[in-house]
């Protein structure tokens, strides 16, 4: 069974469409969507219009939590934009999907398993530089998971790693965000460095898992002019280059 895994989506519905078609091109029988499916200033009403009666699995991330845990005026501007945006069905779903999921041999989260906010391949350096976590700490933050592959999200960025233990851990990448700003623990900015959506296909192989990242192109235009009339040129070049403007 091939396995295609998808994260934060962040409300670029013309992004998840295209993946959802290349997914089915690619013979994708199964689908697992890790999280931040609506948070931003794009197209959030959409993104649930697909998301809605989809097979997949799902759960939920930091940014669809805050969606339900914080009071609106509290919201950041991208939370705010989805909330505006969202049926209270939509709403409904989020609070019912789990933080994490475990099918098969195959365990998934958002961030780590303990943390819906924290990187678990990657650490933010002090002065806001995005480095590679060290395997030892990967490691310990994977402590009693025993599953054979790890998916994980939240950074917008792939990679596929194998710990020495032999536990191969998946981050598909961003279908709808290629690059963001954010500041905590400290200010910083994660560029994918590419503008096309990214998932993962992952399937048994020789040696475990065989992943392989698919780089979708798409009409972005419809979504930078979102971003740009909301105000969001962070999100609009992004959107254009993978990158954060200087
Ligand atoms: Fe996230």
């Amino acid at each position: 069974m091939k396995l295609a895994a998808l994260a934060d989506i962040h409300g670029n519905a013309d992004a998840l469409a295209a993946v959802l078609a290349d997914a089915v091109a690619q013979g994708a029988g199964q689908m697992v969507i890790l999280g931040d499916h609506f948070s931003g200033p794009l197209d959030a009403a959409g993104t649930w219009a697909q998301l809605k009666g989809l097979d997949a699995l799902c759960l939920r991330g930091n940014h669809d939590r805050y969606l339900l845990d914080q009071p609106r005026e509290a919201m950041g501007a991208s939370d705010a934009a989805a909330h505006d945006a969202l049926p209270g069905e939509a709403l409904d779903w989020l609070a019912g999907l789990p933080t994490v999921l475990r099918f098969d041999g195959v365990f998934c989260c958002h961030g780590t398993p303990a943390s819906d906010e924290t990187y678990l391949c990657e650490r933010i350096t002090p002065d806001g530089a995005v480095a590679q976590r060290d395997c030892e700490t990967i490691s310990r933050l994977l402590a009693g998971i025993e599953a054979g592959l790890v998916l994980c999200a939240h950074s917008h960025l792939p990679r596929a790693l194998r710990l020495p233990d032999g536990r191969q851990v998946v981050n598909p990448g961003s279908v709808g965000c290629p690059a963001y700003l954010d500041d905590a623990p400290v200010p910083h900015r994660v560029e994918s460095g590419f503008p096309e959506a990214s998932y993962a296909l992952i399937e048994p192989g020789a040696r475990g898992w065989d992943v392989s990242f698919r780089r979708v192109a798409y009409d972005s235009h419809g979504q930078i002019r979102r971003a740009v009339g909301a105000g969001r040129t962070d999100w609009a070049g992004a959107l254009r280059t993978g990158w954060i403007a200087s």
